[in-house]
């Protein structure tokens, strides 16, 4: 049996939104009750449309913001009654890299400075904290003298890849990958997606990996989850759920991928319809019914339970049962 990074249990995350008028409060419920298990050594690729509640998911397996309820259980250790020194030891051991390569990075300091400054927060003395920079530097294949530039003078392939140095500088075991190539060139993109291979294979990393791209959860990750507003639609191995998608959700984002299957073209495609629905009004028993060609009376009052389909794929829908 394989042992768990990272193991989320019903969790939810709920901002509050404002009725105006002191008509009293709503929220926006990005996360509404998500379990997920992150195994050792695996990447598990989170695909779902914009403002499905991905990012905030990041956030708050991050502890960037706080849960609303639920569990995160990091290598075993429940976070919400973590002491300080465990709660310490999860953010050098858990890092991130966001879409944005401008935005990983502070735009008025040297690469230097910014890859080092999570080491001297943690107390590491600036010899040291100098020469971890330069080796993390060297894992993602860039020049020891990029450290001395400033981040406008790199390319973006450049600078994502210095994002990732500063998330390996730590020696982390696992790191949470938002959207990190989506603001790439195709070739650069594919560059990144190698490295991110590479440097998983090469250190044990567990990697969670946003993304809206399923060509990109195709090419790296070996599990995949599909978030519809909140929630998780399905769950399984990669092949398996793009070779046999059982939720309406999948196979509509499938249908609206362009390159992911050339050996689909002329087959029947199911097209979406609509935008997703608002976190604030969310439709009434499954989420995805108002977009649902196979909706029927059940889905509109009645929240689907998982189901299972093999061993390790599951489905949010009735129509698995
Ligand atoms: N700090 C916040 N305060 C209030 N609402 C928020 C906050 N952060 C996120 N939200 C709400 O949560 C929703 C989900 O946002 P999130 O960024 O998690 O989506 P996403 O799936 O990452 O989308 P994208 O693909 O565009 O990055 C947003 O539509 C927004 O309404
Ligand atoms: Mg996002």
């Amino acid at each position: 049996m394989s042992e768990a990074a990272i193991e989320l249990v019903e969790l939810k995350k709920y901002f509050p939104v404002s009725n105006g008028f002191g008509k009293g409060r709503s929220y926006a419920k990005a996360v509404d009750g998500i379990s997920l298990t992150i195994n050792k050594g695996e990447i598990v690729g989170l695909v779902g449309e914009s403002g499905s509640g991905k990012t905030t998911l990041a956030r708050v397996i991050l502890r960037l913001t706080d849960i609303t309820s639920g569990t995160v259980i990091f290598d075993g250790v429940d976070l919400s009654k973590a002491t300080r020194a465990q709660m310490k030891d999860m953010r050098t051991r858990v890092s991130v890299v966001f879409q944005d390569p401008a935005s990983n990075l502070n735009p008025r300091e040297t690469v230097l400075s910014s890859i080092m400054r999570p080491l001297i927060i943690h107390g590491i003395n600036r010899k040291d904290a100098k020469e971890m920079a330069s080796k993390a530097m060297s894992l993602v294949k860039m020049d020891a003298r990029y450290l001395y530039s400033y981040p406008h003078q790199l390319s973006g392939g450049q600078l994502q890849r210095i994002a990732i140095a500063r998330a390996l500088v730590m020696n982390p075991k696992v790191m949470i990958l938002d959207e990190p190539t989506s603001a790439l060139d195709i070739s650069v993109q594919a560059q990144i997606l190698n490295l991110l291979l590479d440097l998983q294979e090469q250190l044990g990393l567990t990697y969670l990996v946003i993304t809206h791209d399923l060509n990109v959860i195709r090419y790296i990750s070996d599990r995949i989850a599909v978030m519809y507003l909140g929630r998780l639609v399905e769950f399984g191995p990669t092949q398996e759920v793009l070779d046999n998608p059982r939720h309406p959700y999948t196979k509509g984002l499938m249908a609206a991928s362009p390159i992911l299957n050339p050996h689909d073209r002329g087959r029947e495609k199911y097209m979406m319809e609509g935008e997703p629905g608002s976190l604030i009004n969310l439709p009434s028993g499954c989420h995805f019914h108002p977009r649902c060609p196979y909706a029927t009376e059940r889905c509109r009052t009645e929240a689907p339970m998982d189901v299972k389909i093999s061993e390790l794929h599951q489905v949010n829908c009735f129509m698995a049962e």
